[in-house]
C-alpha cells in the first residue's frame, strides 16, 4: 500500500523492486511453459504479471533493461543482417545411414584414441551420448556474465549473420541464465532453432489464407523466420530452441557431454530431452531404432540421431577435421522424401469456403506411410512450383498431416499438360468463385453443402458446442437430406426425421436430440468458437467471452473497443466486425436466440448494467491509494472502458491520484472531466 508521505525516490525504489520480482516470476513461468512444457499458472494470470510489468516500465522507462521479458517484442527493421565472425568455427557433422558404418565409426574412434593415448582401447568402455538430430538451423549464442548478448547463424562456419534481436524474441531462450550453477563470465553455446510441426502447420495456414507462399517444411519456416530483417515478424513466429554444445567457456568444464547437457539445462537453456548415455555401440544402435520408431509421435522433425563420444578429454584427444569433429557422427534415418507422379489436381471446399487445390498422387511410401494426396495450398503456390497434372514430383512428409509437394522433378523430353487453372464455379455447389489475391473462395456460403457441412461439423466439435453423436457422417446425412439448411435448423430436428435416416434407431436418435438440446446451455466462449468466425479460435473466443460477457456486447463493440482488448489485433477486430455485419449471420443468431440460447458468460462479471463504462476512456495520473494501477485498469476494463496513457480530447475521464503529473494540466486545458480517487470508485463500484 502506498503511503501518502512517500517521496518520489521511495516510490522509485519500490517500483524497481517490484519490477525485479515481476521479471523473475515471468522468467520462471516462461521457462516452465516454453522449456519444461509444464506451466504452473493460467494464461490469464501470466498476462496479469506481464501487464503489470509493462505498466511499471512505462512509468519508469529508465528502469527498462535489455533482458526484461518485455523486450522480446522485436525491434525496428534492419537493411541487412550484419556479419559476425564465430569465436570458434561452427563445425558440421559427417553423416552415415547404415549399421555397418556405425560399427566402423566405433572402431575408428578406438583406433585413433588408442594412438593418441598410447594404449589399447579395443575392450575399453566408450560411453556415447546419443541425442536427436534436430532438423532446423544451427545458431551460436553468446552469454556474458549470464546475460545473452549476441546470437548468430552458422553461415559458412566461420562467419555467420547477426540475428541477436531476432533470437531475443524466442521465449525459450533465456535472456539471463539461471544462477543455481553459476554461469561462466564468457559462454558460447551452440544450438538448433526449429519449428514444431503443429506450429508449422498453423503458420502455413495463416500465410496461405492471406495469399502468401507456404513454407515447404519446418526447417525452411524456421530459417525464414529467424533470418528476418524485421524482428517483429520473428516475434510472431513460433520458433523453438534446443542447445547441445558449449563451444567456448571460461572456468571449469564438465567432464562429459552428458554433464554438459545437464549444465545447459540447469542454466535454464532448453537441452535435448530424448537422449541416452550408451555403454556400447550396440546400445547406440538400439537407441537409434527406438527413436526412429518414436519419430512419428515426436512434435518436431528430426532426421536422425547424433552420436557423441561422451568424455570431453577423449573428444579433445580425437580432435577435428577441417569441417567436422572426429568424435561425433550424424546417424541418419531413411529419407522421408520420395518421388512420384501427379495423377490429378482436384479442388476441395473448406468450412469458410476456401478452395484448396490438392494433388492426387500415384501412391508412394514415404517413411513408412503410403501417401496418395498432397496439399498444393493455393493457386500461387501451384504457379510458383509450376506443378501440372502428369508431372513427376518430390513429396515430403512433415508429421502425420497431408504431405506437401517439395518440388517438381523435370524430366528431359517430357510432354507436359496445360498449367492448372482454378475453377470459375465451386466444384461442390456451382456458385461463382470469388478471388482475393491468391485466395479463391466459393460465394455460395451456407447454400454450398461443403461449407454448410464444414460449419456444422465445426459447431458440433469438441472444442465448440461439443454435441456428442453429431459427427461427419450424421452431418452429411442431415445436409444431404435437406433437414438442416442453416445452423438453427439443428434445434428443430424431430425424432421422426432422425429415425428416417440410415443407421438411426430410437436410442441413438433420442441421445442425439438430447445432446443437441443440452448444447443450448453452452458457455459463450464455446458458442463464439462454434460460429466459425475467421481468426477466432478457442483462445480468442475465451478472451472475448471473458472481456465482454455477452454476445450482444461483442456485436455492439466497434473496432476501437475490440482492439483495445489485449490480444485482439486489427485483423481479428475486422473479422469480427464483418461477421456480425453480415445479414445472414445476424439472422442465424436471432433464430438461435429465439430457440432458447442465451449467449451469456455464466456468472460473467460483466453482464448488463455492470458494463456502464462501455466505450469510455480513462487516463490515470499520480498514485492511487486503494488499488495498484493494474487493478484500477482491470476495473475499468471489466466495466467496458479502456485505459490509455495520454490525455486527448477523446479522453472521457482523468483520474488524479497523489502527486499528479502534467496529465492533470492537460486535462484542465482540454476540459476533460477530472475524478478524484474516491469519485473514481463511486463511478465504477456504486453501492
Ligand atoms: S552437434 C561439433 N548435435 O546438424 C558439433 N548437431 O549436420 C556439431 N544438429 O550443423 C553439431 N541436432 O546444425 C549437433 N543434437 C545435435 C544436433 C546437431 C541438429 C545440426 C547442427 C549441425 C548439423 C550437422
Amino acid at each position: 500500500m502506498r503511503q501518502s508521505t512517500q517521496t518520489d525516490a521511495e516510490k522509485r525504489v519500490l517500483a524497481s523492486q517490484r519490477i525485479e520480482t515481476l521479471r523473475k516470476e515471468i522468467r520462471r513461468h516462461d521457462h516452465l511453459y516454453y522449456v519444461k512444457d509444464r506451466p504452473e499458472i493460467s494464461d490469464l494470470a501470466y498476462d496479469r504479471l506481464f501487464r503489470e510489468l509493462v505498466d511499471l516500465e512505462a512509468a519508469y522507462p529508465d528502469l527498462i533493461t535489455p533482458d526484461s521479458p518485455t523486450q522480446r517484442v522485436g525491434a525496428p527493421p534492419l537493411d541487412e543482417l550484419a556479419k559476425v565472425a564465430h569465436e570458434r568455427p561452427m563445425l558440421s557433422l559427417d553423416s552415415i545411414t547404415d549399421r555397418e558404418e556405425v560399427l566402423a565409426f566405433d572402431k575408428r574412434v578406438r583406433r585413433e584414441l588408442g594412438k593418441e593415448l598410447d594404449r589399447a582401447m579395443e575392450s575399453e568402455t566408450i560411453h556415447y551420448t546419443v541425442e536427436p538430430k534436430y532438423d532446423g538451423l544451427s545458431v551460436e549464442l553468446v552469454y556474458e556474465s549470464g546475460r545473452f548478448v549476441r546470437g548468430a547463424t552458422r553461415g559458412d562456419g566461420h562467419v555467420g549473420e547477426d540475428v541477436t534481436i531476432n533470437l531475443r524474441t524466442l521465449r525459450s531462450l533465456p535472456l539471463t541464465l539461471q544462477a543455481d550453477v553459476a554461469p561462466p563470465a564468457h559462454l558460447v553455446v551452440r544450438g538448433e532453432v526449429y519449428m514444431r510441426l503443429d506450429d508449422f502447420q498453423a503458420l502455413n495456414r495463416r500465410i496461405t489464407e492471406r495469399g502468401g507462399d507456404a513454407f515447404a517444411n519446418p526447417r525452411n519456416a524456421a530459417a525464414g523466420s529467424l533470418r528476418q530483417l524485421d524482428s517483429r515478424i520473428t516475434a510472431e513466429r513460433p520458433l523453438a530452441l534446443t542447445c547441445y554444445d558449449t563451444m567456448v567457456r571460461s572456468g571449469p568444464v564438465p567432464p562429459t557431454h552428458w554433464d554438459e547437457l545437464d549444465t545447459l539445462a540447469a542454466w535454464g537453456l532448453p537441452a535435448p530431452e530424448q537422449r541416452r548415455r550408451c555403454d556400447s555401440i550396440d546400445e547406440v544402435l538400439a537407441f537409434h531404432a527406438d527413436i526412429e520408431a518414436e519419430r512419428e509421435a515426436l512434435p518436431f522433425e528430426i532426421d536422425g540421431v547424433v552420436v557423441k563420444v561422451d568424455r570431453r578429454d577423449w573428444q579433445a584427444a580425437l580432435g577435428e577435421k577441417s569441417r567436422s569433429p572426429r568424435w561425433a557422427i550424424a546417424f541418419k534415418f531413411s529419407p522421408r522424401k520420395e518421388i512420384t507422379r501427379v495423377q490429378d489436381i482436384v479442388v476441395s471446399v473448406g468450412r469458410t469456403g476456401t478452395l484448396t487445390p490438392l494433388a492426387l498422387l500415384k501412391p508412394v511410401e514415404v517413411g513408412g506411410v503410403t501417401i496418395s494426396r498432397a496439399t498444393l495450398h493455393n493457386a500461387d503456390e501451384i504457379a510458383r512450383k509450376d506443378i501440372r497434372v502428369g508431372d513427376t514430383v518430390k513429396v515430403e512428409r512433415a508429421g502425420d498431416v497431408i504431405p506437401a509437394i517439395a518440388e517438381r522433378v523435370p524430366i528431359t523430353g517430357e510432354r507436359r499438360a496445360e498449367p492448372f487453372r482454378m475453377p470459375d464455379a465451386c466444384p461442390v455447389c456451382g456458385a461463382a468463385v470469388a478471388r482475393e489475391g491468391a485466395y479463391y473462395y466459393c460465394s455460395g456460403q451456407a447454400a454450398c453443402p461443403a461449407q454448410l457441412k464444414g460449419a456444422l461439423e465445426h459447431f458440433a466439435s469438441k472444442q465448440a458446442l461439443n454435441i456428442d453423436g453429431l459427427g461427419k457422417k450424421t452431418v452429411a446425412q442431415l445436409v444431404e437430406e435437406g433437414l438442416v439448411r442453416e445452423l438453427p435448423d439443428l434445434y428443430e430436428l424431430t425424432m421422426d426425421q432422425l429415425l428416417a435416416l440410415d443407421g438411426f434407431a430410437d436410442k441413438s436418435a433420442s441421445l442425439l436430440l438430447e445432446a443437441i438440446r443440452q448444447s443450448k446451455q453452452a458457455t459463450l466462449d464455446r458458442f463464439l468458437m462454434g460460429l466459425g468466425i475467421r481468426q477466432v479460435g478457442r483462445h480468442i473466443a475465451k478472451v472475448l467471452a471473458r472481456r465482454f460477457g455477452t454476445l450482444d456486447a461483442i456485436v455492439a463493440a466497434d473496432r476501437d473497443i475490440l482492439e483495445s482488448v489485449h490480444e485482439i489485433g486489427p485483423e481479428i477486430a475486422a473479422s469480427l466486425e464483418s461477421f456480425f455485419r453480415e445479414e445472414r449471420n445476424r439472422r442465424v443468431i436471432h433464430r438461435l436466440r429465439k430457440l432458447g440460447m442465451s449467449f451469456e458468460e455464466p456468472g460473467g462479471p460483466k453482464s448488463g448494467a455492470a458494463r456502464r463504462m462501455e466505450g469510455k476512456t480513462f487516463v490515470f495520473t499520480g498514485g492511487l491509494t486503494r488499488l495498484s494501477r493494474d487493478e484500477a485498469k482491470r476495473l475499468v476494463e471489466d466495466s467496458g472502458g479502456r485505459v490509455t496513457s495520454s490525455v486527448s480530447k477523446h479522453t472521457n475521464f482523468v483520474v488524479a491520484g497523489q502527486d499528479p503529473g502534467s496529465k492533470l494540466d492537460e486535462a484542465r486545458r482540454l476540459g476533460v472531466q477530472i475524478l478524484t480517487e474516491p469519485e473514481f470508485h463511486d463511478l465504477l463500484e456504486p453501492s
